[in-house]
C-alpha cells in the first residue's frame, strides 16, 4: 500500500469527448508534458482531468488554488508533534515523490510567488527543492503537472507569468455543441433529452448576454443543476431561476432579460 491509494480513481468518471482532447492529453502525458486546460468555469475541465487520470491509471492529487495559498501549502512544512518537529509533505511534494498527476485548479487564484515553485518541475530538471528541509526531490517518472486556467477572469495583476505559461501545452475548452451538451445534461441530471435540449437553448441565450453586464453565461454545470431540480419535481421555469438566473446576477434588468430568454424557450 502506497501513500497514494486514496488518490486513485477506481471507476470511470463519465466524460463525453468534445473534440480531440483525449488523444491530445494522452500524447502530452507520454512525455509528462505540463498541460494547461483553458476555458470558462463549469465547462468540464475538472471532469476531464479525472477521466484522464482514470484512463491512464494514474493517481490524481487536486489542489484548489486561492490567494492565501503559500508555497508551503503546496510543498510542505515542519509541524510540531509529540516527538518534536516533523516534516509533512504538501500535496505537490507527495505527487512528485510518488508519481501522481498534480492538478492545480484555477492556478491564477494563487499569487505569482507561489506559482513559481512549479518552475523547476516543469522544465527538463524535473526537481523540487525543499529549501526548509534542505532536500531536492527528483520527480518520479510518472509525475505530471496539470493546471486549469479561466481566461475570462484575468486582470494584468492576476495573470500567469509569461515564464510560467511557456512551460505548458494548452488544450482549449469551451461549451460543447448543443447536441453534445444536451447529451451531457440529460445524463448527468437524469432528465429526458427534450428537457435537456430546452435547457441548452436557454443557456445559449444566456451566453449571448455575456459582456452586457453578465460576466459569464450559464455554464454546463448550471444546466445540470437546473436539470437536477427538474428531476426532483420542480417546474422548469422555477428550476432555471434557481440554477441559472439568481446565482449570476442581482441586476433587475439582467434578471428580466434572462427570464425573457427562459420564457422564449419554453
Ligand atoms: N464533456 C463532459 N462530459 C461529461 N460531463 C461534463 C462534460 N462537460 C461538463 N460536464 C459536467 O459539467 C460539470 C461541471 O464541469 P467541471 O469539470 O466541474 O467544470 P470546470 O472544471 O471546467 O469548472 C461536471 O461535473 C460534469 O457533470
Ligand atoms: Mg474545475
Amino acid at each position: 500500500m502506497t501513500n497514494l491509494d486514496a488518490y486513485r480513481i477506481s471507476s470511470e468518471p463519465f466524460y463525453r469527448p468534445v473534440e480531440s482532447e483525449i488523444s491530445l492529453f494522452t500524447a502530452a502525458h507520454k512525455s509528462r508534458m505540463p498541460v494547461m486546460l483553458k476555458g470558462p468555469t463549469g465547462c468540464g475541465k475538472t471532469r476531464f482531468v479525472e477521466h484522464m487520470a482514470w484512463r491512464l491509471g494514474k493517481p490524481l492529487i487536486t489542489v484548489s488554488c486561492h490567494e492565501d495559498m503559500t508555497a508551503s501549502d503546496l510543498v510542505g512544512r515542519y509541524l510540531l508533534d509529540t516527538d518534536g518537529t516533523v516534516w509533512h509533505d504538501g500535496p505537490l511534494t507527495l505527487a512528485v515523490r510518488e508519481g501522481a498527476i498534480c492538478y492545480l485548479d484555477e492556478i491564477v487564484e494563487a499569487r505569482q510567488d507561489t506559482t513559481v515553485v512549479i518552475h523547476s518541475l516543469t522544465d527538463d530538471r524535473r526537481i523540487l527543492p525543499l529549501e526548509k528541509k534542505n532536500e531536492v526531490v527528483q520527480a518520479h517518472p510518472d509525475f505530471q503537472v496539470v493546471i486549469s486556467y479561466n481566461p475570462g477572469y484575468q486582470s494584468v495583476l492576476k495573470d500567469l507569468k509569461e515564464s510560467t505559461k511557456q512551460r505548458f501545452g494548452a488544450i482549449a475548452f469551451g461549451y460543447p455543441s448543443p447536441d453534445i451538451e444536451a447529451e451531457i445534461v440529460a445524463r448527468e441530471a437524469g432528465i429526458d433529452r427534450r428537457t435537456a435540449e430546452t435547457l441548452v437553448r436557454i443557456a445559449e441565450r444566456s451566453r449571448n448576454l455575456k459582456g452586457q453586464g453578465l460576466e459569464e453565461g450559464a455554464s454546463t454545470r448550471m444546466l445540470i443543476n437546473a436539470g437536477l431540480l427538474v428531476a426532483a419535481g420542480i417546474a422548469i421555469e422555477a428550476a432555471c431561476q434557481v440554477a441559472m438566473v439568481v446565482p449570476i446576477t442581482d441586476d433587475p434588468d439582467l434578471r428580466d432579460a434572462l427570464s425573457g430568454a427562459i420564457a422564449a424557450c419554453l
